[in-house]
């Protein structure tokens, strides 16, 4: 069996084990304990002398860990400039907060060309090389530069935007076409994949031979669908394990208090201050909830070199505080705001302590803290899902209360109906999730990509 290389900018070292931010390191080392193979990324740090330091490789689990780090102006314009100040925003419908400059574009396609040269002398000539999100858009035009020709599959996490969004980027024309350069492409929905094959017709001649095999720019490439999962079993451990005694005690204090819970990285992307106003209007529309709920949002400091970071925390701050202080009380904090990193371990345990879970970003790819709140929950006695329908998993998770996060009354009536409702429809919700949790686990994901892959990629192309 060929070997697998997975490269990714965030790499989850085993040091800090699974605890690293962000759905793509959770989702990808799932995946990779399954198979073993190579891990090839960014270890987080910056580092004067990037460039010619040795790359550093750790064995953990069966899997090779090769790790490198980022010289500053590297991490300036690849990372924060280009990647999270450009294609973040844009792939996320954020226009407006995209910051073009020509530097910053140059500093990207330098970047993954100089990982595609550090790599290169690594591989085999039967790996299967799986690139993972929006950093490394050009990275397999980079490698096939230099003559790899081994099979080269790409998984985008986050959304792909429609041509409208896309094509207003200015390089919008050199990553469509290095991206043709994968043998095969992953998207997390249909309307993602829809998205890209149309910003290319829109730019070249785009043939399809079926609805899945493609070729343009001169490329032979395939495109599917791969939305990403959970390990719903492990998850379920996690949360049932027992309570650490601080957790014990604070059951204990919160006695009939109803507990909302949200959790991801500070983004503008999921919806925050929108989803801080809808608790509001639960607070102002259903009076009779004031004193026996709690609203506890965990989101700890994601990529804060980015203004854009800056500004919605600011705003999360001004905004907790005023909540706070309108509704709450001598004996009652309607609303906790916790600006910090929790242990995954510990959340999936909060996770099963709480009744709902608020997650409503405005545009995600997939949300994988919405499939392990499912996930976690006891049977017996499940907490309900308020799921945004823009988050990829509201395609899967049918039996979430969908909303729509621009409209805070149809969140607040939401929310109240999840906090009044009865246990035997809380079971059977909780039931039709766990089946499609089990039927689509990352175990399949990986594996149904990795198959694809080898097919689209032998000799003669077979169809997908
Ligand atoms: C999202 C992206 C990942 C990224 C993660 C954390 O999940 O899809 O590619 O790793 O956010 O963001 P960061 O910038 O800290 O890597």
């Amino acid at each position: 069996m060929s070997r697998l290389v997975v490269v990714s900018n965030r790499i989850a070292l085993p040091e800090g084990g699974k605890a690293s931010a962000g759905g793509l390191a959770v989702g990808v080392l799932d995946a990779l304990e399954s198979t073993g193979g190579l891990w090839f990324g960014w270890n987080g740090e910056i580092s004067e002398t990037a460039v010619e330091a040795p790359l550093k490789t750790q064995e953990h689990g069966g899997i090779t860990y090769v790790s490198f780090g980022l010289e500053q102006g590297d991490y300036d314009r690849y990372y924060l400039q280009f990647s999270n100040a450009v294609i973040w925003p844009a792939f996320h419908y954020r226009l407006d907060l995209v910051q073009y400059q020509c530097d910053a574009w140059e500093g990207y396609c330098s970047v993954n060309r100089l990982l595609a040269t550090r790599l290169q002398p690594l591989l085999k000539p039967d790996d299967t090389l799986w690139i993972h999100d929006y950093h490394l858009l050009p990275f397999a035009a980079e490698l096939r530069k230099l003559g790899v020709s081994n099979p080269i599959g790409f998984f985008l996490h986050i959304p792909f935007p429609s041509p409208e969004i896309f094509n207003a980027l200015p390089p919008h024309e050199t990553l469509l076409s290095s991206l043709c350069h994968y043998d095969l492409l992953g998207f997390q929905t249909e309307i993602d994949r829809l998205a890209f094959l149309n910003s290319v017709s829109q730019i070249t001649r785009l043939e399809s031979r079926g609805a899945k095999q493609h070729h343009a720019f001169d490329n032979d490439f395939a495109t599917e669908v791969y939305p990403i999962g959970i390990e719903p079993e492990n998850i379920k451990k996690m949360a049932s394990g027992p309570l650490p005694p601080k957790m014990a005690a604070m059951k204990r204090d919160l006695g009939e208090i109803k507990n909302i819970i949200a959790c991801e990285r500070l983004d503008y992307s999921k919806g925050l201050p929108e989803r801080f106003l809808a608790y509001e209007a639960l607070l102002e529309n259903y009076p009779q909830h004031r004193s026996h709920i709690r609203y506890t949002q965990i989101a700890p400091t994601s990529r804060g070199d980015v203004q854009a970071y800056q500004d919605i925390r600011h705003q999360l701050e001004t905004e907790a505080g005023r909540i706070n202080g309108k509704y709450g009380t001598l004996d009652w904090t309607p609303l906790y705001y916790l600006n910090q990193h929790f242990d995954r371990r510990l959340l999936m345990k909060i996770f099963r302590l709480t009744d709902v879970a608020l997650i409503t970003p405005l545009r995600d790819g997939m949300n994988l803290v919405a499939k392990e709140y499912v996930a976690a929950q006891n049977p017996d006695d499940p907490g309900v899902l308020v799921l945004s329908r823009f988050a990829g998993a509201a395609n899967e998770l049918t039996s979430a209360l969908i909303v729509n996060p621009y409209d805070r009354d149809n969140v607040a009536a939401a929310l109240h109906d999840a906090l009044t409702m009865p246990r035997e429809e809380r079971i059977k919700r909780y039931k039709e999730m766990m089946a499609v949790l089990r039927r689509n686990d990352i175990a399949t994901w990986g594996k149904t990509f990795l198959n694809d892959l080898q097919r689209v990629s032998s000799r003669g192309g077979d169809q997908l």
